[in-house]
């Protein structure tokens, strides 16, 4: 699984540095390093609707308290 959160300024100003902390304790606690790629990018043009991120290519808006949640559930659709 390919992950990309942006960290572009309206997304840092939402909260990305503490959703990019979240995610990578969620990835160590699973034992998930091998499985899931964590990558940071910039503007993916959504900056009004919450931190940006990709899964697989796919836009989601998340924030430091929806991330984990939604990414236990991508897991276990795969
Ligand atoms: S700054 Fe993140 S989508 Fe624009």
């Amino acid at each position: 699984m390919k992950i990309e959160i942006c960290v572009g300024s309206s997304c840092h100003v939402r909260g990305s540095y503490e959703v990019v902390k979240n995610v990578e304790a969620f990835v160590k606690d699973q034992g998930l390093e091998q499985d899931i790629e964590l990558k940071g990018c910039f503007c993916m043009g959504h900056c009004t609707e919450g931190v940006s991120m990709k899964i697989d290519g796919a836009v989601l808006q998340v924030s430091e308290d929806t991330v984990v949640e939604l990414l236990s559930e991508k897991l276990r659709e795969k």
